[in-house]
C-alpha cells in the first residue's frame, strides 16, 4: 500500500518552501507548485498520490527517466569511496573515463572537456576560452535563442528573459536574427530560401561589427525554448563556411539538444557540422546530479598547452557528479535510448499530423528526435498567433487555458506563449505518447474555439 499524505499536510509543506525559498522566472505571490514525492520511468507523483506523465523530461533534461537505480548505485559507489578532492591537484579515475567517453561520443577532434555544473557556467566558460583564444572579444548569437542566466549567459541569449536585467549584461554580445521559415522575417517562402536570407543577414552583420574584433558565433546545437525553430538543412553549414571565411570560432550550445534529445548524440549532427567548441549540460546526467562542460577541439585545446587557463571552479570534476555521467553516458548505449529517441520521434510526428487534421489551431509542428513543438494560431492562413511571443499574463489568457486542461488531464507539459512542447523521457513508449499527445489534444480542443 502507497503512503499518502493529506491535502492539508501537503499544503502546509508547500508553504513552508513557499516561505523560506524563492521560485525561479516568477512572482513569488503567484506560484503554486505541487510537493513531488517520487518518481518512476516516464511518471511522477505528488505527495497526495497525484500521478503524472512527464511529457517535458522536467527541464527537458531527464532523458534517461526517472528513477533509473544503475545511476543511484553509481553515485553511492564513488561516494563512499570518496566524495572530493581539489580538482587543481588532484584527479581521478572517474575523472579521465568521463572525459574520454565525452571525447569518444561527440563528432570530430572535439577532445579536451573543462567541466562545470550546469550549462550557464559551460556557456561562459566557452565564452572565455573563445576571447582568450582568439584574442577578441564580440560574441554573437541569435535573438532566438536561450543559453542560460548567470551574468554573461543571459547576455548571450536573445530570449526577453535577459530584458529584465538588460541595464547591467555582459557588453561584447552582439544579436542577429536565425532563420525561422514558418515566419521569415525577410519574407523567404521555402526553407532554403529562408537559410539564404538569413545567411546574407548574418554575412551583413559580420562585416558591420567588423571580423576582427569577433571571437565567436554561438548558435544551440538545435533550437529549444526558442520555439524547437528547427534549423534548415545547410543553415550550421553555411554558418560554418562563414566563420571559416572570417576567422571565427563556432560554438555549439547543446545544453538542451545533445545527448539524444534531438535524435542523435548531439543536435549539430544532424547538420552534418564539426563546431570548435560544444557546451552541454542537462543530458550528461539526466538530471541525477548538476553537471555541464565545454569540450573543445584539439586546435583549440592545445593553445593552453603552453597558455594559462585561467578559470576555475571549487566543485570542478566532481568525482560523485561525474559517477552519474558515467553510468548515463553507458546507459544511453545499453539501452537504445537514442535510437528509441528517433523512432519515437518519427511515431510522434505522425500523431501529431493526425491531429492537426482534426485541430484548426495547430499552425504547424517542428521537430526534430523528441525536441518539438506545436505552435498554436487563430488562423492557418495569416498565422495569428493564439498567444504573441513574450505574451503578457492577459495574452496568455486562452494559452493559460490549453495548459490547465492539459495538466487536469494528469500531463505535465511545457507550455510557452503559443507553443506546446513536447519533450518526453527519452524512454518513452508509443502508449505513453499516446496518453500524452491526447491530453494536449483535449488542451488544443479549446485554442480551436477561438480560430477564425
Ligand atoms: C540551450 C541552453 N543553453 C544553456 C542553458 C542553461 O543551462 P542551465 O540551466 O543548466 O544553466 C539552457 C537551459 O535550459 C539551454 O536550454
Amino acid at each position: 500500500m502507497e503512503e499518502f499524505i493529506s491535502t492539508e499536510e501537503s499544503a502546509e509543506l508547500i508553504n513552508e518552501s513557499k516561505k523560506y525559498t524563492f521560485f525561479p522566472w516568477s512572482k513569488q505571490g503567484a506560484v503554486n507548485p505541487e510537493l513531488i514525492e517520487k518518481a518512476e520511468g516516464v511518471y511522477f507523483y505528488t505527495a497526495t498520490g497525484k500521478k503524472f506523465l512527464d511529457f517535458a523530461s522536467q527541464l527537458v533534461n531527464m532523458n534517461i527517466g526517472h528513477g533509473n537505480q544503475r545511476v543511484t548505485k553509481a553515485i553511492v559507489k564513488q561516494m563512499e569511496k570518496l566524495a572530493f578532492v581539489c580538482p587543481a591537484l588532484f584527479t581521478t579515475k572517474v575523472r579521465g573515463e568521463v572525459g574520454r567517453k565525452i571525447a569518444e561520443v561527440t563528432p570530430g577532434n572535439l577532445t579536451k572537456t573543462f567541466f562545470t555544473l550546469g550549462g550557464a557556467e559551460a556557456v561562459e566558460n566557452a565564452m572565455k576560452i573563445a576571447r582568450w583564444y582568439t584574442g577578441k572579444q564580440k560574441i554573437l548569437t541569435q535573438y532566438r535563442s536561450y543559453h542560460g542566466a548567470t551574468h554573461g549567459a543571459i547576455a548571450a541569449g536573445g530570449d526577453p528573459r535577459n530584458q529584465a536585467v538588460y541595464q547591467n549584461l555582459m557588453p561584447n554580445i552582439v544579436h542577429f536574427e536565425g532563420p525561422f521559415p514558418y515566419r521569415c522575417p525577410w519574407g523567404g517562402k521555402t526553407e532554403e530560401e529562408s537559410k539564404d536570407l538569413a545567411l546574407q543577414h548574418l554575412e551583413r552583420i559580420i562585416q558591420f561589427e567588423g571580423p576582427n574584433t569577433i571571437a565567436a558565433i554561438m548558435l544551440e546545437g538545435e533550437s529549444g525554448t526558442s520555439g524547437c525553430v528547427n534549423f534548415p538543412k545547410g543553415y550550421w553549414k553555411g554558418v560554418k563556411a562563414l566563420t571559416e571565411k572570417y576567422n571565427i570560432l563556432t560554438i555549439a550550445d547543446e545544453v538542451m539538444s545533445g545527448f539524444g534529445r534531438a535524435g542523435k548524440w548531439f543536435g549539430i549532427e544532424n547538420h552534418d557540422v564539426v563546431p570548435d567548441m560544444l557546451v552541454f549540460a542537462k543530458g550528461i546526467t539526466a538530471g541525477y546530479l548538476p553537471l555541464g562542460g565545454v569540450v573543445v577541439s584539439d586546435k583549440v585545446s592545445a593553445y593552453f598547452d603552453n597558455n594559462p587557463l585561467t578559470t576555475g571552479l571549487t566543485h570542478y570534476a566532481h568525482p560523485v557528479c561525474l559517477a552519474a555521467a558515467n553510468e548515463v553516458l553507458d546507459i544511453y548505449k545499453d539501452d537504445k535510448i537514442i535510437e528509441n529517441a528517433r523512432e519515437m520521434g518519427k511515431y510522434v510526428e505522425s500523431r501529431v499530423e493526425a491531429l492537426a487534421e482534426k485541430h484548426p489551431s495547430i499552425g504547424i509542428f517542428r521537430n526534430r528526435g523528441l525536441l518539438g513543438c506545436i505552435e498554436l494560431v487563430k488562423n492557418r492562413d495569416n498565422k495569428d498567433p493564439m498567444a504573441p511571443w513574450n505574451a503578457t499574463p492577459p495574452e496568455m489568457e486562452i494559452m493559460s487555458k490549453v495548459s490547465a486542461k492539459i495538466k487536469e488531464c494528469g500531463v505535465y507539459g511545457m507550455v510557452r506563449w503559443n507553443w506546446i512542447f513536447v519533450a518526453p523521457p527519452l524512454i518513452v513508449t508509443k502508449g505513453q505518447i499516446d496518453e500524452g499527445l491526447d491530453a494536449i489534444s483535449k488542451g488544443i480542443a479549446i485554442a480551436d474555439e477561438y480560430c477564425y
